[in-house]
């Protein structure tokens, strides 16, 4: 398999990057950016949220040490927790601009109310987190942020996209009535309408807001080299050379989850822009590559 240089990487624990994925193929199509995409995804060691600071920066290294092998021209930490636990060493290592996953608390502070702040274990004890939340209750005081973390719900969305195991929303998340939940985890947003009804308030996630910020690094990266094969770049009608996916079946996910969670961006646009390949890479790249089938090629 040939990996053209200048790509996208996008990197999570498991499945939780693909719904970061989503959100940035919409907008760099949006802004007329056609780049490779290569997803790393590290399903046989996810979740992450659990393990030891140490241990996740260093799994965040071998991914990243693959991108810079790869030339990609940037790269998105797909994960909160990668992101809380070592975003700015990976920065400051890599020569590509990366770009990190933030919860949204300030969009859901705005209104004021007390507000959930769902995270992993590693992620709420993180210094990025507190400090983040502390300025953003400073901003606005009649916000009150609580941060709770979710220990299992990451494995149970692996679980849920994998197996259709059903999530057991009320052993996984805390109790209460907060006036506004925020996923600060990107396997949570699967379950964006059920956490949201669970609680009967709004679900805030970041995904846009790391599509944005995607965008704007672009701009002021180098240009990517020119495109070895037209199939790999995205806007590129499929040709023959392409995969025919259109008739492509997950038997894993149900026809329910896949209209749920994929409607957005699944039924109609992707197939009709020509998005072609995406390259799969990490120990989740069968699963993770079947569950992006189900977003774009149904
Ligand atoms: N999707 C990740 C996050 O945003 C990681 C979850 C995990 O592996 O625990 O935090």
């Amino acid at each position: 398999m040939e990996i053209p240089s200048g790509g996208i990487g996008f990197f999570d624990s498991g499945v939780g990057g693909l719904t970061v994925l989503s959100a940035c193929l919409e907008k760099l199509s949006a802004s007329g950016v056609f780049r490779p995409v290569l997803y790393y995804g590290d399903n046989a060691r996810a979740p992450y949220g659990g393990r030891e600071e140490g241990e996740i920066a260093a799994f965040a290294e071998e991914a990243f040490s693959l991108f810079d092998d790869l030339r990609v021209s940037a790269a998105v930490i797909a994960c909160n927790t990668v992101t809380a636990v070592c975003a700015e060493r990976l920065r400051r290592k890599y020569p590509f601009p990366v770009v990190g996953a933030e919860p949204a608390v300030r969009p859901a502070a705005r209104a004021g109310g007390e507000i959930f702040v769902l995270v992993t274990p590693a992620t709420a004890k993180s210094v990025r987190l507190l400090s983040l939340c502390a300025r953003t209750e400073g901003e606005f005081p009649s916000a009150r942020l609580r941060i709770f973390p979710c220990p299992g719900l990451a494995g149970a969305v692996e679980e849920y996209i994998s197996s259709d195991t059903p999530v057991p929303l009320s052993s996984l998340l805390p109790p209460g009535s907060p006036s506004a939940v925020v996923l600060g985890c990107t396997h949570y947003v699967f379950l964006k309408k059920e956490i949201a009804a669970f609680y009967g308030c709004t679900a805030f996630d970041g995904n846009d807001g790391i599509a944005r910020e995607l965008c704007r690094a672009i701009g002021f990266s180098r240009k990517p080299p020119p495109p070895t094969t037209a199939a790999h770049f995205f806007g590129v009608a499929p040709t023959t050379a392409d995969p025919a996916p259109a008739n492509s079946t997950c038997n894993s996910l149900s026809k329910n989850k896949r209209s749920r969670f994929f409607s957005k961006t699944g039924q109609k646009g992707d197939k009709k822009r020509g998005f072609s390949e995406i390259f799969f890479l990490g120990s989740g790249k069968n699963l993770n590559k079947r569950a992006y089938e189900q977003m774009f090629f149904r």
